[in-house]
């Protein structure tokens, strides 16, 4: 049997990924028209696929053969996942549920403090997912992979540009074997392009090995309280005894040891800090829905919808014009009203958005209840490779924005409850 955790972090983590965050829970937050977490939760399903999917479909009571439950680790509050859990267990008929801890205990010290709720099925696997990270999550393979190098754990991996290789775990690994050899979490010198993807799959031993480092920390933290010079250091820069992360505390110990294996993804990856990467994200989900699930794609092919191009997710929902043309990388989430003629270009747009007559929406988010008025622009503009924006690349509204009619809003950042009744190019509006 096979129990999957999702870390979902909390609220101080984040910030990045203001103003949006100050609405949702990052990882609720809709790509591709789901909760941000609803991706690796599916993937995680796919686990218990043993059967071809059209047969499972005729027997319901075998869609989770392997698979005992998915839990959600974080920090935030019980109550801003708790629709989400119950909806999400019914429809995937996989008991989900949200363990919160009192404080944050850092990657592996809070899979380590729920470990009696994860072992009470007694897995013979966990599978292990960040929740910030966009990818196909390619769990069964990986998992055949993982019984085959017999060891504790296996990380999957991918390979990235040397330039941003220091924003991860960059990691070497044994071209035959795929053994972890070597391990070091953003490092400030260049080691290597591959990285860790923050999906694992571990074995039960997994708790022992955080178990050790929580003991050897005690164990320094006793022998500091001898010197009193060394307590007043380790008492302004020490992290609490029980925070253990997973990457520097466990994987860079055990790398060469014959404990760790890797597995790497030749589809696609990203991380997922910021909202420009959540609208690049949910591009790549819209492209694989074209593969796993084409009936959540809007096809446009009847004469009352609108014109759509490439992949585009309208909720049911939302009233769009027939008028319009919308796509590509486009996803419009419940209640949004979409006028005649408006014209929608890579953009996530929340619910209760009403875009007007004639309005362009290009490479943006429009927050939750926003409007924007009669042929409004509000878009991003790439000055072209190497020049292309960097800080900002999109724009964004925050929630209830409200721009009125012919206003042009480019590059820039709108915080919630604003009025623009002039247009802005390059500004954060606060
Ligand atoms: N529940 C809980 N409690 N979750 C946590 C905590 C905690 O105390 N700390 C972090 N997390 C969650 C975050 O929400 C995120 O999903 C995941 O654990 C990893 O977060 P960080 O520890 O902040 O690391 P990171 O995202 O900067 O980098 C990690 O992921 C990269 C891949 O995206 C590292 O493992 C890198 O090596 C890796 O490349």
């Amino acid at each position: 049997r096979v129990v999957a955790v999702i870390m979902v972090g909390g609220p101080t983590k984040g910030t990045r990924f203001r103003p949006l965050s100050l609405n949702v829970p990052k990882p609720l937050f809709p790509l591709a028209g789901q909760p941000m977490v609803h991706h690796p939760i599916s993937a995680c399903r796919r686990v218990s696929r043993q059967f071809p999917p059209s047969f499972v479909s005729w027997i319901p009571s075998l869609q989770i053969p392997n698979l005992a439950q998915i839990y959600l680790i974080g920090f935030y509050e019980e109550r801003e996942f708790a629709l989400y859990v119950s909806s999400i267990s019914n429809e995937l008929r996989i008991p989900v549920r949200y363990l919160r801890e009192d404080k944050p205990h850092g990657s592996a010290g809070g899979l380590y403090s729920f470990r009696d709720y994860i072992m009470e099925d007694s897995p013979s696997h966990i599978v292990l997912l960040n929740c910030d990270v966009c990818s196909s999550f390619p769990l069964p393979d990986m998992l055949e992979a993982h019984k085959k190098y017999g060891g504790m754990g296996t990380l999957l991996v991918n390979k990235v540009s040397a330039e941003s290789a220091n924003q991860f775990g960059e990691l070497v690994a044994d071209p035959d074997t795929n053994e972890l050899l070597h391990y070091t979490e953003k490092p400030e010198t260049f080691v290597s392009d591959l990285i860790n993807c923050g999906v694992y799959i571990f074995t039960p031993n997994i708790f022992n090995a955080i178990e050790d480092v929580l003991k050897q920390k005690k164990d320094r933290a006793n022998l500091r309280r001898v010197s009193s010079f060394e307590a007043l250091q380790s008492a302004t820069k020490a992290l609490p005894a029980d925070f253990v992360r997973l990457d520097q505390d466990i994987l860079s110990p055990l790398a060469g040891k014959k404990e760790l294996y890797t597995y790497q993804t030749l589809d696609f990856w990203e991380q997922i800090k910021t909202p420009g990467m959540s609208l690049r994200c949910s591009g790549l989900y819209l492209s694989q829905f074209r593969r796993t699930s084409p009936h959540l794609l809007a096809s446009g092919d009847g004469k009352r919808t609108a014109t759509i191009v490439g992949d585009v997710y309208i909720h049911p929902s939302a009233k769009v014009h027939p008028t319009s043309k919308i796509g590509p990388n486009v996803s419009i989430s419940a209640n949004a009203r979409v006028g005649a003629g408006a014209r929608l270009i890579n953009c996530i747009i929340l619910d209760d958005v009403e875009i007007m007559e004639n309005a362009v929406v290009i490479h943006s988010i429009v927050g939750w209840k926003s409007s924007i008025g009669k042929w409004s622009r509000v878009q991003a503009i790439h000055l072209g490779e190497g020049d292309h924006n960097a800080k900002l690349g999109i724009t964004i509204l925050g929630e209830a924005v409200d721009v009125e009619d012919e206003v042009v809003v480019v590059n820039s950042i709108v915080l919630p409850n604003k009025t623009l009744n002039v247009s802005v190019q390059e500004e954060i509006i606060l």
